[in-house]
């Protein structure tokens, strides 16, 4: 059961589906989005390939090999997705011999397991990160890396909800993150539901506030970490870590450890979802652009390693400016 997040605000509207293929067009129409939500979502999606596909263990696994490809084609640059897809074969592996109900037990309760994992990745980032937050701190974020985004508690938002939590008086400041407005839509509202202050304003407005020193802390979250500490974030993340270091102020990244790529050794080698430019040549339903006029709209782009102040994980903090990598975080 999946929430539309293409309808929120206006609009809490559910999905059910049965089948992986509909759930990879889920994820590739962004009624869900957000890296480790999508690959949660398809690690449930193998587990209803298990449900279905009753025949022997090799129809099984043919089955799961096909649903993991299709589902691992929907959207290339969150590495979240190919690392859930790729846990939850192995779990395939380990269940085709069994029958098909004990089978389906286990690639439901593993997909269980990712999901829960990722809420207690997001609550000890949430802490990490929040440590670092200053008492009284106007925080900038661009797109939503929150709950919707996540198994829940967020990412970036997990340190926003940890740092308010602890009674830090902090209030946000939401980029509207065009074209798609996760920040406006999304973000905006989550934090006004659980009562975190929270104002939107458009991205070409985080110079302004970063010069009049009125934000002291930037969170973003990230679809893709490289082994040098290279990040891949939402469009629009580059430019704000560009302000944020021309202002002195810390650009930070909270992500789990399924974020991080360690095969990707830089950001140049991390692939770029290209969307389509009608998406930038409307506004909801009204057309800005000329019709015939061209629009470009890269999905994420990739804020150097030099740029970061803080990555927070699960497993411990990472700190690129002072020359660490992720893997100090191994063993
Ligand atoms: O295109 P989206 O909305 O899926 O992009 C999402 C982001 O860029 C998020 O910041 C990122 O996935 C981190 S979510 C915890």
């Amino acid at each position: 059961v999946m929430l539309d997040q293409r309808r929120l605000p206006g609009e809490v509207c559910y999905h059910r589906y049965a089948k992986p293929d509909e759930v990879a067009e889920a994820i590739r129409g962004m009624v869900v989005r957000g890296a480790p939500a999508i690959g949660i979502a398809a690690a449930y999606a193998l587990a209803l390939v298990a449900r279905y596909e009753r025949g022997d263990a090799k129809l099984f696994l043919v089955a799961n090999g096909t649903a993991g490809r299709i589902l691992n084609g929907t959207r290339p640059t969150a590495v979240n997705l190919a690392w859930a897809i790729a846990r939850m074969s192995r779990k395939a592996g380990e269940v085709a011999e069994l029958g098909p109900e004990e089978r389906f037990a286990g690639m439901l309760t593993e997909a269980e397991a990712i999901h829960r994992e990722d809420v207690a990745a997001c609550q000890r980032m949430g802490a990490l990160g929040a440590e670092d937050v200053p008492e009284g701190a106007v925080i900038l974020t661009q797109c939503n890396a929150g709950a919707l985004a996540t198994g829940g508690y967020g990412t970036a938002l997990g340190v926003v909800r940890a740092a308010h939590a602890q009674g830090k008086r902090i209030r946000v400041l939401a980029d509207e993150t065009r074209p798609y407005l996760q920040g406006a839509r999304l973000t905006a509202w989550e934090l006004h539901q659980d009562g975190i202050p929270v104002e939107v304003i458009t991205d070409n407005m985080a110079g302004h506030f970063l010069q009049r020193g009125e934000v002291q802390f930037v969170v973003v979250g990230s679809d893709r970490i490289a082994a040098n500490a290279d990040v891949a974030n939402k469009i629009g993340t580059y430019s704000v870590a560009v302000l944020a270091n021309r202002h002195e102020v810390p650009f930070t990244v909270a992500a789990p450890w399924s974020t991080v790529d360690l095969r990707t050794r830089s950001g140049a080698d991390i692939p770029i979802e290209q969307r389509p430019g009608d998406e930038v040549a409307r506004v909801g339903d009204t057309v800005v652009v000329a019709e015939g006029v061209e629009c470009r709209h890269p999905g994420f782009d990739i804020t150097p390693a030099s740029l970061v102040d803080a990555i927070y994980t699960e497993r411990g903090v990472v700190r690129p400016k002072l020359g660490e990598r992720p893997d100090v975080l191994i063993g």
